[in-house]
């Protein structure tokens, strides 16, 4: 399997290539899917979420299918006040704010609180596709529960951080044993590689990262016995602290040079990303320059998976994603000079059928 293979930093015969958040909403069939079920309600059948997940497998044909769930399954299966509202994300009508808070809080009981998730991996585990379980990683889940939602600059949280490190850490190690036994009931399901998103983590600064999160993180990720993907969000300034939780593969965003983080960390990590999904919304030449430019930073040694640096935002194209895949396993592996234009000089490359203009 070529995107197991790629974690492994193995050799492989064509460029493994996923998108984070690929069941979703650019896909017409899943918003009809959708229409009758909430996002929670469908995770919780696993009928639907079975196909979900297999639909962007399908379309796309990409190397990886990603379960269908979300970061905060298992603390609304805990609390039933947290939801997902739409276009908004996840929210909490009573923020945790004091130590009476933690009592909210127990550590899952998978048979009971999340059988929907077992039953949907055993499905999804006998395809032929490599099937990615994941879980939010504490800080990230934490911050949704301090703050009660999305926030921009994270306030409660760094502020219950700095104020009372005692509880901060009582609550994340709450988390972090929530986090793996979700990650390990995917696992023991069937899931054959994990990714951890700590997608909010970027906010804080290397001292408080080494000093809270790092440590719980390495906890996590050293428990697991299937490949694991760490991803993060901003996280230039954290990169030698977050190399130290030892993931078989490290995601990144586009403000992280890939084909420096390539020559630095190559040999000990393989390396996933990081194309800006924004791109994706831009005519098709610009998109094919920096798919090219992507795919000549990540060279063609051992050990790289192309991926967005974060999710398909929901105005994508659907028929962009199936040309990248498309590409990608075409000229991934080839080590031609794909885009003169985009490291030097003026463009030579070729437009892959589907993504010209127009059609
Ligand atoms: O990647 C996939 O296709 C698998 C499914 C998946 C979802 N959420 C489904 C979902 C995954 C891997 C996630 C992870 C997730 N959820 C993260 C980490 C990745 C990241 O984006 O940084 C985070 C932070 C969340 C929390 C969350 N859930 C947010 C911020 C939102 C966005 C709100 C919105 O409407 O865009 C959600 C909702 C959500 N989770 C949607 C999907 C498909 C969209 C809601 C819908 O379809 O109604």
């Amino acid at each position: 399997m070529r995107f197991i293979d790629a974690c492994n930093r193995r050799p492989v015969d064509k460029t493994p290539v996923w998108f984070m958040r690929q069941a979703g909403r650019s896909l017409p069939e899943y918003r009809r899917l959708r229409e009758s079920n909430d996002i929670l309600q469908a995770i919780k059948n696993p009928e639907i979420a079975y196909e979900i997940t297999m639909q962007p497998v399908r379309r796309h044909k990409v190397d990886a299918a990603i379960l269908f769930s979300d970061i905060i399954v298992p603390l609304a299966a805990l609390d039933p006040t947290m939801t997902i509202v739409p276009g908004k994300g996840p929210v909490i009508s009573k923020p945790f704010r004091s130590s009476s808070d933690l009592s909210r809080l127990r550590q899952l009981e998978p048979t009971e609180d999340i059988p929907y998730v077992i039953e949907t991996v055993k499905e999804l585990a006998k395809s032929p596709v490599p099937l990615i379980g994941f879980a939010g990683a504490p800080f990230t889940l934490a911050s949704y529960l301090i703050e009660g939602g999305p926030s921009r600059d994270h306030r409660n949280t760094k502020a219950l951080m700095a104020q009372d490190p005692v509880l901060f850490e009582k609550l994340l190690d709450i988390l972090a044993g929530i986090t793996l036994t979700f990650l390990k009931t995917q696992i023991d399901a069937g899931a054959q590689a994990i990714q951890l998103f700590d997608s909010w983590v970027g906010t804080l600064s290397e001292y408080h990262y080494r000093k809270h999160i790092l440590r719980t993180t390495q906890a996590i990720l050293g428990a697991i016995e299937v490949p694991t993907i760490h991803y993060s969000l901003g996280t230039s300034h954290l990169l030698s602290a977050i190399v130290e939780t030892q993931p078989s593969v490290l995601s990144l965003d586009w403000r992280v040079p890939l084909l420096r983080t390539r020559s630095d960390f190559g040999d000990r990590f393989a390396i996933q990303g990081n194309l800006d999904p924004t791109i994706l919304l831009a005519p098709s030449q610009i998109i094919n320059k920096e798919v090219n430019r992507t795919l000549e930073e990540a060279g063609t040694a051992p050990g790289y998976i192309f991926n967005l640096g974060h999710g398909v935002l929901p105005e994508t194209d659907p028929q962009v994603l199936t040309n990248i895949v498309e590409w990608v396993h075409e000229y991934g592996l080839s080590g031609d000079s794909l885009s003169g234009d985009s490291l030097s000089g003026e463009s030579s490359s070729p437009v892959p059928s589907g993504c010209s203009d127009g059609s």
